[in-house]
């Protein structure tokens, strides 16, 4: 199929943050995951390392991750903060699966033994790979009727801990981020009006025109 910017830009253009998500979804699981795969195939990653790592979370599984987030947010929080959080929290729970976001900390030593001068970069480059990973899911599932919020429960490290430690995965793949995701509840629509920055001359600027 051959990709047209306009399409590109119009997918750009609409994505944006939804946080009244249901736990059911328009796609089907095997769908979601060839999304998932196809991001963490065709990303780009600094010298091609592929250090991305994707855990996709539904229903139940996903569900489970939402009540190790109000633990562990119960635990890390004062009681104000965690009462105001938790109404969040069971927001997530009630959406339809979660895409966990990784990065291999033994794929980036690797690059960083192959690299020694470029070592103090690497963990820049990784963020930077990651986050093309996350937008591209982002966009697509939102292409595919699905709303998406994004979140970064891993600032409390039991967070992560619980999370390598339910699913088993290795302790090299640090979390990065979680990216909610369910069939809105009343429709695809920002919780709230974006603004925007002026782009000519403020945000962009072009030399030699
Ligand atoms: C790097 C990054 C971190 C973000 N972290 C969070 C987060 O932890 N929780 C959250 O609800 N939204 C988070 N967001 C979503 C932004 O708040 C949101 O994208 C922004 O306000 C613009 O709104 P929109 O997504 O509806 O266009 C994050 C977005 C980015 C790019």
């Amino acid at each position: 199929m051959a990709p047209s910017v306009d399409h590109l830009i119009s997918a750009v253009e609409n994505r944006l943050s939804c946080y009244t998500l249901t736990n059911k979804s328009p796609i089907s699981d095997s769908r979601v995951q060839e999304i998932v795969n196809a991001a963490v195939k065709n990303a780009p990653s600094a010298f091609n390392v592929q250090s991305a790592r994707a855990v996709v979370l539904l229903k139940r599984d996903h569900e489970k991750l939402w009540d190790l987030g109000d633990e562990c947010l119960k635990k890390a929080m004062p009681e104000a903060a965690y009462q105001a959080l938790a109404p969040r929290v069971q927001g997530f729970k009630e959406a339809y699966g979660t895409v966990l976001f990784c990065e291999d900390q033994s794929a980036l030593d690797g690059l960083k033994d192959k690299n020694p001068g470029i070592q103090h970069v690497i963990r820049d480059w990784s963020l930077h790979s990651s986050g093309m990973h996350q937008f591209i899911v982002w966009t697509a599932l939102e292409l595919e009727g699905l709303g998406c919020n994004l979140q970064h429960y891993n600032f409390m490290t039991e967070f992560s801990d619980q999370v390598r430690q339910t699913w088993n995965l290795p302790n090299t793949w640090e979390l990065h981020c979680q990216l909610v995701f369910g069939q809105p509840k009343d429709g695809l629509k920002r919780s709230r009006e974006r603004t925007y920055l002026p782009l000519e001359e403020e945000r962009v600027k072009i030399f030699g025109s």
